[in-house]
């Protein structure tokens, strides 16, 4: 995918979109050739890449860093960059610096969470030739809010107030919108009624894509194992075993041979 244009073109072909996560130089170069669509520099980068309990520690700062690092090892690929923590939720200028800062650094859109109380940022992006991916259901940011991470829209008030969030967003000039553990009916529901991509993380099956945090399906993180994740390796296993292979041939003697020495 090379720009927004691409995005609804996938919807109205009915093409499911393909994101996942990336955080640093060297998984986006990797990921650059494979047949990903799109990239997302997540705020979870706090918690997988830096150990935080959550994304509230995410600024300005260290977004911009690590979306730098990923538009440099992919080269080709879309790059969202999320918008952190309050970050848009003060000034309009303090939210322009963000939103400068994250495309400077090589985003070619925004991400942020929710819509009410800055459906008018997003259309000022909108206007402004920033394009904005919205992020509605269960919005990591808010946890200490919602009472933790748990499933979103279960009651049919919720969920239709989702729909609305999801209509205004969408009117402000969203051109996709992220969709965060809701029952997979209303998922379904929202897919419906809008024009703009959905893109589901456990949001069921019937939304326009699907994105994963790169980690999780990679299986880097074993003990963190949520019901929406398939994992598709067994990174974790890769790493501490080549590691323990190495020390063993280390201790033995075993490395370097002959051939790894210069003579
Ligand atoms: O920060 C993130 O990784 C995200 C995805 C879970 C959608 O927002």
């Amino acid at each position: 995918m090379k720009n927004i244009q691409d995005f609804a073109r996938a919807r109205s072909d009915g093409r499911k979109i393909v994101m996942l996560t990336a955080y640093d130089y060297w998984s986006a170069r990797l990921l650059n050739d494979t047949p990903v669509d799109c990239l997302l520099v997540g705020d979870s980068c706090a918690m997988v890449m830096h150990g935080y309990p959550d994304t509230l520690a995410a600024t300005t700062e260290l977004m911009s860093l690590h979306t730098r690092a990923v538009r440099l090892g992919a080269p080709d690929l879309f790059v969202v960059g999320d918008m952190p923590f309050l970050s848009f939720r003060g000034s309009r200028d303090r939210a322009m610096d963000c939103v400068q800062a994250l495309m400077q650094a090589g985003a070619q859109a925004v991400k942020l969470e929710g819509a009410a109380g800055h459906l008018d940022l997003v259309q000022h992006l909108s206007e402004s030739g920033v394009p904005v991916m919205g992020h509605l259901g269960l919005t990591p940011q808010s946890v200490h809010a919602l009472g933790g991470y748990r499933v979103q829209a279960r009651s049919q008030e919720a969920a239709q107030r989702l729909v609305q969030d999801a209509l205004a967003l969408q009117q402000a000039g969203c051109f996709a919108l992220v969709l965060e553990c809701v029952p997979d009916t209303v998922a379904a529901q929202v897919t419906q009624q809008l024009d703009i991509p959905t893109i589901g993380i456990g949001a069921g099956p019937q939304v326009d894509g699907q994105v994963l945090v790169l980690h999780d399906m990679l299986g880097a993180q074993p003990k963190f194992q949520p019901r929406f994740v398939r994992r598709y390796g067994d990174l974790a296993g890769l790493l501490q075993g080549a590691v323990g292979r190495f020390v063993e041939d280390v201790r033995s003697g075993a490395f370097p041979a002959p051939e790894e020495s210069y003579p």
